[in-house]
């Protein structure tokens, strides 16, 4: 069954039916003001930290679902009824809705009682305050007196204070309504505020959340919107604020209105100033089409036209919005998240960091210069950080007065008992990719501290080396990287044991690394990595190899993990697909590890991690023992290691392998089976779950994952094989021999490449020839900027 489609002209997903079988995210905003919502205008908006600066309160994994949001009802002032414009929370029949999102902004809107009303969400580029822009007309064929309410809970700043200690909300937050504004004072806070507001001067408002909803009662069926008025106090200290503004008018048959209710950070007079500046309707749609402008931007750098439609609504439209969201807003704000911790993950940074450098290398930029500064001089990232922790300012962060000692700086730097094996290794890939994509070569010459405040400053070059050599240190008894407190899974605890899925993650950070020396002209570096890479590779060849496929490691007792004795974890994905990416063992072997992945670890919405999944705890393993069969890291279809696979068998030339893998966790693929998927066919979930668990095929768990950013960045690079060199750009694609070809559109250093491959023999992988400007080349070569450039590859 399907709840909506595609409609690609307006990058938009539209949801017929607002009852999808889970709450269906969108993200609104682009930058410091965030809002996580679904189809139903639930959810919340922060500002810059979902854990520190909360601007809407919200109930977590709550009945009903995705409570409270950002919600607009319309009253029928003749007959009392009353209904909201998004489906929640009032519920009227749900025939009557339908929701879109889009590109940072979702609309809501419904037709009931003769009235069309919508209500569009959006954060305008270059301001702080979410818009709800709502269109109401008349369709009833007789004039009608009708009323509109807003209403949002706003939240004590700090979640943890709003979540458990109500003392700071009840006591320390209060509001007032002057001049047509709502205004919410953090009273413990210095100069802190929020703002609600609206493009009219209102009949009506309430501050006050129990006035307007009653005690007993909820946003279901308010009590003041019944009443039909709205009697608010003008100032009132202490409490639970909410934000409700009230106005009456009148619609002749076929007349429409339109007006606009304002939520934002800061006092009354950023409230005034942001209702003089979109009171006007034309300013709301300049900045929509603003925004509409942003996301065109980031899509124009590439643009694929393929025979696999589905291909390209994901590529041209929601990974990369998935990826970019990630890269902005880190992975800690959703549904399953609601902010309870902050900061930056090591490994999932640095791997968003490297998937949208095209699109977004400001963003990416900073995010790389961040990671650098929180790598302690030993070599391995703080698994967890704040950015802020480490900048020359910090921003002040908010003080209770309930005495939470301020830890020092020094206790933020942790010790190597809490380093993952991965963490950093993931760094010096990307900054090759950065140094690829950009051409700015300096960024290597870039100095910068270590997040151990004695150790000397150091080069981006010299923050790499220390990367690598940590990897090359911390190597167990067989030679392999030890697993430390995690690697890549989360739940692999090896300790002391090894992880081979580091061993190759190592391989493939020193062959960009050696790459990027070569570049700089290094060529001791090169020289010396090149050797650190053999005898890394040796060990792998000599170590890792099970006969039919390869070992996912070794416990820090010595005993090999996914063996073909075993009876449980027998075949996992990471080491597989990683063993083919880093290469040095021949594609026969990787062709077969491959065949063992799909045999065991195939199923019809992609691979699973490990197979059979684990029943039997083995904390020498580590966690994924303890976790249920089926979910998550214990044999889940876990999509982050899906699109390694699709970069293995595009290695070894298996195009339609690699095609029917994307296939298969394709999200938009399952657009007609969302009873059966429940998530959102616009965005990869984290994982599906596996064939070990009774919800099999189930997918959970949107946006918030590294799969996004995974699966743009093997599809383009790997599948269609458009890649960015240092001196040039590579068309190198392995795609299903039955395509003909394709094309694309690729802006690279300010230049265009108008991209033909075509197929005439075919095949899955091999260039023949390629054509510029209908010149033969070897290589495609950068094009001055400004310049645009026809490239025709031909396969065969
Ligand atoms: C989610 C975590 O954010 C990520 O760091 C980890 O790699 C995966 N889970 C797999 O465990």
């Amino acid at each position: 069954m399907r709840y909506g489609y595609f409609d690609n002209d307006k990058c938009e997903y539209v949801i017929e039916r607002v009852d999808t079988p889970m709450s269906w995210t969108n993200y609104i905003g682009t930058e410091g003001l965030v809002g996580v919502l679904n189809q139903t205008a639930g959810g919340y908006l922060f500002y810059k930290r979902a854990e520190h600066h909360r601007i809407t309160r919200f109930r977590g994994n709550a009945v009903p679902t995705d409570r409270p949001g950002h919600y607009v009802y319309l009253r029928d002032d003749e007959t009392g009824d009353y209904w909201s414009i998004s489906w929640q929370p009032t519920a009227k029949p749900v025939e009557c809705y339908k929701a879109r999102h889009g590109l940072s902004y979702s609309v809501f809107s419904c037709e009931y009682s003769g009235i069309y009303a919508e209500q569009t969400l959006f954060i305008p580029r270059g301001a702080d305050v979410e818009l709800w822009d709502v269109k109401i007309e008349n369709r009833s064929g007789r004039p009608r007196k009708i009323s509109v309410f807003s209403y949002a809970e706003l939240s004590w700043h700090q979640i943890n204070g709003d979540n458990k200690n109500f003392q700071s909300t009840l006591y320390c937050a209060g509001a007032s309504y002057k001049d047509g504004v709502i205004e919410q004072e953090l009273h413990y806070e210095e100069n802190s505020f929020q703002f609600f507001t609206a493009d009219f001067d209102p009949d009506g408002f309430e501050i006050e959340r129990e006035r307007f909803t009653g005690i007993w009662r909820s946003e279901n069926n308010p009590e003041a919107v019944e009443k039909g008025v709205l009697n608010g106090r003008a100032a009132w200290q202490g409490g639970n604020q909410c934000t409700a503004l009230h106005k009456r008018f009148a619609l002749d048959s076929g007349q429409q209105t339109r007006l606009c209710f304002m939520l934002g950070q800061g006092g009354r007079e950023a409230g005034l100033a942001i209702r003089k500046q979109f009171a006007c309707t034309l300013a709301r749609d300049e900045a929509l089409a603003a925004l509409a402008a942003f996301w065109r931007e980031k899509q124009s750098h590439l643009q694929i036209n393929t025979p696999n439609a589905n291909m390209n609504t994901m590529l041209n439209i929601w990974t990369l919005y998935q990826s970019e969201i990630n890269v902005m807003f880190s992975r800690f704000a959703s549904f399953i998240e609601v902010g309870g911790r902050t900061g930056l993950g090591y490994r999932d940074t640095s791997q968003d960091a490297m998937c949208v450098i095209p699109s977004n290398p400001q963003k990416c930029h900073e995010r790389l210069i961040q990671l650098l500064k929180a790598l302690v001089s030993e070599g391995y990232g703080l698994h967890l950080f704040e950015p802020e922790w480490f900048e020359e300012k910090p921003v002040s962060t908010f003080k209770s007065p309930t005495i939470v000692p301020t830890p020092e700086r020094t206790s933020f730097v942790h010790g190597i008992e809490d380093a993952c094996s991965d963490d950093a290794l993931w760094l010096v890939s990307s900054i090759t990719e950065y140094i690829r994509e950009t051409g700015d070569a300096t960024f290597a010459e870039m100095i910068l501290p270590y997040a151990d405040a004695e150790a000397a400053p150091d080069s981006v070059y010299e923050h790499c080396k220390k990367i690598l050599r940590f990897s090359q240190r911390m190597v167990g008894s067989h030679g392999i990287c030890q697993g430390l407190k995690a690697d890549w899974n989360d739940c692999l605890n090896l300790g002391g044991g090894e992880s081979a899925m580091v061993s190759y993650l190592f391989l493939w950070a020193l062959d960009n690394f050696i790459k990027l020396a070569e570049f700089l002209g290094k060529s001791e570096d090169a020289a010396h990595f090149k050797k650190v890479h053999e005898d890394t590779a040796k060990v792998c060849r000599e170590t890792l190899w099970d006969g039919k496929w390869y070992l996912r490691g070794f416990t820090k007792n010595g005993r090999p993990i996914g063996t073909d004795a075993d009876k449980e974890g027998k075949v996992h994905l990471e080491s597989n697909t990683w063993a083919v990416i880093a290469g040095g063992d021949g594609p026969e072997k990787g062709k077969k590890a491959m065949d063992s992945v799909e045999e065991y670890l195939g199923t019809p919405y992609g691979l699973m991690l490990n197979a059979p999944a684990y029943t039997v705890i083995d904390d020498d393993v580590g966690f994924v023992t303890r976790v249920y069969p089926g979910l998550k890291e214990n044999g889940a279809i876990f999509s982050h290691p899906n699109p390694w696979a699709w970069v293995a068998e595009s290695l070894l030339g298996r195009g339609d392998r690699a095609m029917n893998l994307y296939d298969r966790l394709c999200p938009a693929a399952w657009n007609d089976q969302c009873d059966l998927r429940k998530a959102e066919p616009y965005s990869t979930c984290q994982f599906i779950t596996g064939k070990d668990h009774p919800a099999f095929g189930e997918a959970r768990h949107p946006f918030m994952t590294g799969s996004g950013g995974w699966s743009y960045f093997a599809a383009t690079q790997y599948i269609l094989g458009i890649r960015p060199e240092f001196d040039s750009l590579t068309v190198d694609p392995c795609i299903p021999p039955e395509w003909e070809g394709f094309s694309a559109v690729r802006r690279f250093r300010g230049a265009e490449y108008k991209i033909t491959v075509k197929n005439p023999k075919n095949v899955s992988k091999g260039v023949r020839e390629v054509l510029v400007n209908g010149e033969k080349c070897d290589r495609i070569p950068i094009m001055k900027v400004g310049e645009s450039c026809n490239v025709e590859v031909i396969l065969g």
